[in-house]
């Protein structure tokens, strides 16, 4: 039998946002404890963390020890790897917190290694996306990217992003896979957020495998939904219905969101599909969903939204960072261009609703 998709349950998000809040002051206070030199080589070290994390994802050895801990020359052995080169990064992620050396030679999974399980609601495919892929090797072309304001992906590539995945089936898989991890991980943050009891019909524009949608429709069960994508991306979604018990409630639509857009629904969700885009396209999008929009229907972008937050971390600004080496044009915006951009759209904003996750749920009619 298929293994369920735990929903995440998360304390609210007054306390998480307090505690993130806290976190923040902790992590500047502890560099300022430290000299300045010493902290920004910690931070530069991090990508050494980063590559062995995206190893052991590749490795899967956080699965050959959910049953147990294993002795390294047992986990050389299922991993194909040389013992003591093993050793040594396992022994380096363990003084990270990742893994736990249990006694010499021998490891064990913790909290932050069992996100690393091969499964739909942990990060194993995230990691993966982000550190052993394309990705990796859009982030050695960021002087070109900084110098010349073109994207890396096409560089390294050679296509734009979801040309790229029709054409590379495995790294679709994993892409699509990153997503759901991402939407299991943040679908909380909507669903504690937003009252969807005078909904009928949501539909996720850009859904990918669904994920989200079935998290709506799992807590909702007067809701009927609709998963919207391209097809080679699409074609998975019904998996991940049936996973959650909702495929009788749903379908699945596949088709290009710039030549049009399903009807019929009176929720149009748009998650981390403005971002990729161009302000061009996605006032074009935007236009497009108002045009099938019933009256009463609602728009919701769920995307971070940067800050002037005065070089405190902001998720926001990282991920900006993403989009600038990944997309063609692509980037997280201010409130300002947001409403700039829906001035444009002729779509109208109605609330910000900030959320216990780095996104906020920007509500349009
Ligand atoms: C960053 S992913 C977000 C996926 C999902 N909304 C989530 O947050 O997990 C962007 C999604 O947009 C879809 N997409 C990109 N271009 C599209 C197009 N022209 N028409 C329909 N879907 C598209 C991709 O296939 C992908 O699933």
């Amino acid at each position: 039998m298929e293994e369920k998709i735990k929903i995440p349950q998360y304390p609210p998000a007054k306390i998480l946002k307090a505690v993130e809040k806290l976190r923040y002051f902790l992590i500047r206070i502890s560099r300022k404890l430290a000299p300045a030199n010493v902290n920004i080589m910690e931070m530069v070290q991090g990508f050494y963390v980063s590559r062995a994390i995206g190893l052991a994802v590749k490795l899967n050895i956080s699965d050959y020890l959910h049953n147990g801990s294993k002795s390294i020359s047992e986990l050389a052995l299922l991993t194909n790897c040389h013992e003591e080169s093993l050793y040594r990064m396992m022994r380096m992620l363990a003084s990270q917190g990742i893994y736990i050396e249990k006694k010499s030679r021998v490891f064990a999974n913790n909290n932050l290694s069992r996100t690393m399980l091969d499964k739909d609601d942990t990060m194993h495919y995230m990691i993966s996306h982000q550190v052993n892929g394309f990705n990796w090797s859009m982030y050695g072309e960021l002087e070109y990217v900084i110098r010349t304001g073109e994207n890396a992906f096409k560089k390294v590539s050679g296509m734009e992003l979801f040309k790229f995945l029709e054409a590379n089936p495995e790294k679709n898989d994993e892409y699509n896979k990153a997503m759901t991890n991402s939407s299991v991980m943040l679908g909380y943050a909507i669903l504690s957020e937003y009252n969807f009891k005078n909904a009928k019909r949501v539909i996720d524009i850009g859904g990918g495998h669904g994920v989200l949608l079935s998290l709506i429709l799992k807590k909702h069960k007067h809701l009927n939904g609709i998963v919207f994508d391209l097809p080679h991306v699409v074609n998975q979604a019904n998996q991940i219905f049936i996973k959650f018990g909702i495929e009788n409630r749903t379908e699945i639509i596949s088709g290009n969101f710039f030549e049009s857009v399903p009807s019929n629904a009176d929720i149009y969700l748009l998650k981390s599909i403005i971002h990729n885009l161009t302000d061009i396209q996605a006032i074009e999008l935007l236009k497009k969903i108002k045009s099938v929009l019933p009256v009463n229907g609602k728009i919701l972008v769920f995307e971070p939204i940067i800050e002037s937050n005065n070089g405190r971390y902001s998720f926001a600004k990282l991920f900006d960072v993403q989009m600038l080496v990944g997309t063609a044009g692509g980037k997280e915006r201010t409130l300002d261009e947001y409403k700039d951009l829906f001035k444009k759209s002729e779509v109208k904003l109605k609330r910000v609703i900030p959320t216990a996750a780095p996104f906020s749920i920007i509500e349009l009619t």
